[in-house]
């Protein structure tokens, strides 16, 4: 089994310029199946509202079901470096909310680090946070809690003023003590910019390469979240469609009494079958 990688191995790939490939994962069996595949580290994104829990956003999501999604990825990767989403509203309005529910992740679900949106407005709680001991990655670019502001789920940065903006505020992100860095949409021009700007890691969703690392949101990588696909999403895996297949098929055969056969059944003790029957006898 691989060692389980920390910041400071973060920092090395960094250095050797190994790009660091993660992930979403919201549960158990999705856990496993990443730390299974050597993937470095997980997110359990607050996008779990909308990929498992059915929402048509992140902003309803709580504390508690981040908590509890982020203990069952704990439990599938034990071994994996696994971040925690903060939701909506668990760091904006006092910075002593902020911290207190940063330090929930780590007390409660044993998460490695924890992850906030948005750039020089939130630099003070990411700043609080991190000054707490606790390891905390900012996400700037599009960020999908404040998708309402921005106008939509639309890309950022994509000319030279918006991409200032972007510019400071991963360098308030650095600034405030953050670990490492998400940026969101935009051009790759910019986020590899960034990359090399920054003495942390930078790491790219829908920003392209080069940069120090990958994420993609499970669900839409092996097609369990079928309700958009983002443009940057290469998609894996067609598993919602393998799982209609199979549930189908199930209809068909217990409809047409094809499921289940003998190989399914538990079967009588041999030689008590006649006891058997007469005891069922009795019941007629
Ligand atoms: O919640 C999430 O999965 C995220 C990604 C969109 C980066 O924050």
């Amino acid at each position: 089994m691989a060692k389980k990688k920390g910041r400071l191995d973060f920092i090395k790939m960094k250095e050797a310029h190994e790009a660091v490939a993660w992930v979403t994962a919201y549960d158990f069996p999705t856990a496993q199946f990443a730390e299974a595949a050597g993937i470095d580290m997980i997110l359990v994104g607050d996008s779990l509202g909308m990929c498992t829990l059915g929402y048509q956003g992140t902003i309803p999501v709580t504390m508690d079901e981040c908590i509890s999604h982020c203990k069952a990825v704990r439990r599938g990767a034990p071994n994996t470096f696994v971040i925690g989403d903060m939701p909506f509203g668990s760091y904006q309005i006092t910075v002593a909310d902020a911290v207190a529910n940063a330090a929930r992740f780590l007390k409660e679900a044993e998460v490695d680090a924890i992850k906030l949106e948005g750039g020089q407005r939130t630099a003070g709680a990411l700043k609080a946070i991190a000054d707490a001991g606790v390891l905390a990655m900012g996400h700037i670019g599009l960020t999908p809690q404040s998708s309402g502001p921005l106008g939509g789920f639309k890309a950022q940065g994509l000319d030279p003023h918006s991409a200032r903006f972007v510019i400071e505020d991963a360098i308030a992100v650095q600034d405030a003590g953050a670990y490492a860095l998400l940026v969101e949409a935009v051009p790759p021009e910019l986020c590899s910019f960034i990359a090399r700007k920054l003495t942390i890691p930078v790491y790219s969703i829908g920003a392209g390469g080069p940069c120090d690392g990958q994420l993609l949101i499970s669900s839409d990588m092996i097609g369990m979240f079928q309700s958009f696909t983002p443009k940057f999403v290469k998609v894996y895996a067609h598993v919602g469609q393998d799982i209609t297949n199979a549930f189908k098929e199930y209809v068909n055969d217990v409809h047409t009494g094809a499921f289940p056969t003998d190989e399914y059944c538990y079967h009588i003790r041999k030689g008590m079958e006649d006891e058997y029957a007469k005891m069922l006898a009795e019941y007629e």
